[in-house]
């Protein structure tokens, strides 16, 4: 079947009309990849899949909800939009924009955001304006200032970013012909987890799933606003895409997490750098570090035996998709810090022979 973008996919369950046009890139529709390799770590007790987003148009899942969020915009005469970012939402509004052909304003933590994302906003002929300050100060900004002007908000708090991202769920889905026992994905603002519940939750609801799957989020030490229970002033970690203080969707993120049985826990920048690698190394599979996260929080879960009990009546393993949020290629700064770096040698075979170890 032709893949015409998750709108036209799943237009019954998203606020469109016949009227709405459709600004699309063609999002969606990205693999579901079995994790074989890092699977064998769990001792058939697990089966683990790769929801692998960054294989959107920009190289996030933020494309999902954002031909929705762009489309809607338009549909109601709007001519410009804004976000505040640490960096994916820029790039993908950014892009929209530029095919909605809607003048583009973000909002950036200054030095704080990947350079990937950073020259996708810039190309893409957004006003990329970058804040002494972080996301959580951008967003305040960025809601203050689309409350006053005619400029749509297009961060997560726009109820048409979790429409169109909410098709992700259903994807896996339609993939798996079921639900998944355990779905574990990053949160940073928490609209991305709130999005998936919902997903869920709806096609329970329509009876094409029976069961809901555990939600578990995971956010990382210095910027774990909701395993700590409060606010975080100055939030640090590798994974800058998840570096917030002050979720604007906590509340739903808590729910997503208690209704499904789930948990919210946080992951070191040490456990998020392991995974990182792993992915790469043992499945072929770039992502950015915010996306590893999902990993390491199996791991972390794994090792400290949460999953056992959940499937002694059971012979067959346990159903986890981990979600991969955003491209490696976002953020090749850290891959290249993380890497050995090239050998130089002088343009001979035997020195070549000599570092392959053939020799
Ligand atoms: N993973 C990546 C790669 C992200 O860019 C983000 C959020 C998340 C996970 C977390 O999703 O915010 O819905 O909980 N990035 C936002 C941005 C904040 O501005 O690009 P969330």
């Amino acid at each position: 079947m032709k893949w015409e973008g998750v709108i036209k996919h799943y237009r019954n369950y998203l606020p469109v009309t016949e009227k709405t046009p459709i600004v699309t890139l063609l999002e969606g529709n990205t693999p579901l990849i079995s994790a074989n390799n890092i699977s064998k770590e769990f001792k058939g007790k697990i089966k683990l899949y790769l929801k692998y987003e960054g294989l959107n148009p920009t190289a996030s899942f933020k494309d999902r909800g954002m031909t929705v969020a762009v489309s809607c915009a338009l549909g109601r005469g709007a001519k410009a939009v804004m976000c505040a970012s640490t960096g994916n939402t820029s790039a993908s509004a950014a892009a929209y924009a530029a095919a909605g052909e809607l003048k583009c304003i973000v909002l950036i933590p200054k030095g704080a955001i990947a350079l990937g994302k950073l020259s996708q906003a810039l190309l893409h002929g957004a006003k990329v304006i970058a804040i002494e300050g972080n996301f959580d100060d951008a967003l305040e900004l960025a809601k203050g200032i689309t409350s006053k002007y005619p400029i749509t908000l297009v961060n997560s708090l726009n109820p048409d970013r979790i429409e169109g991202q909410k098709t992700a769920a259903f994807e896996i889905c339609d993939i798996l012909e079921t639900s998944p026992n355990y779905q574990a994905m990053p949160v940073g603002n928490a609209g991305n987890i709130t999005a998936y519940w919902k997903g869920y939750s709806e096609y329970k609801e329509k009876g094409k799933i029976k069961n809901l799957p555990k939600i578990l989020g995971f956010q990382a030490s210095g910027s774990a606003p909701i395993v700590e229970g409060h606010p975080i002033k100055n939030p640090q970690t590798i994974a800058t895409a998840i570096r917030i203080g002050n979720p604007a969707r906590w509340k739903e993120a808590v729910e997503a997490a208690e209704n499904s049985n789930g948990l919210i826990e946080k992951i070191s920048d040490e456990e998020i750098l392991t995974a990182y690698k792993m992915l790469a190394k043992r499945e072929g599979i770039f992502v950015e570090p915010a996306s590893a996260i999902s990993i390491a929080g199996i791991i972390k879960l794994y090792k400290r035996g949460y999953f056992d009990s959940r499937s002694s009546n059971s012979h067959s393993p346990i159903k986890i998709v981990c979600i991969l949020t955003g491209h490696g290629l976002k953020d090749p700064d850290i891959a290249i810090k993380e890497s050995s770096q090239p050998v130089v040698i002088p343009p001979k075979e035997e020195a070549v022979l000599e570092v392959a170890g053939y020799k």
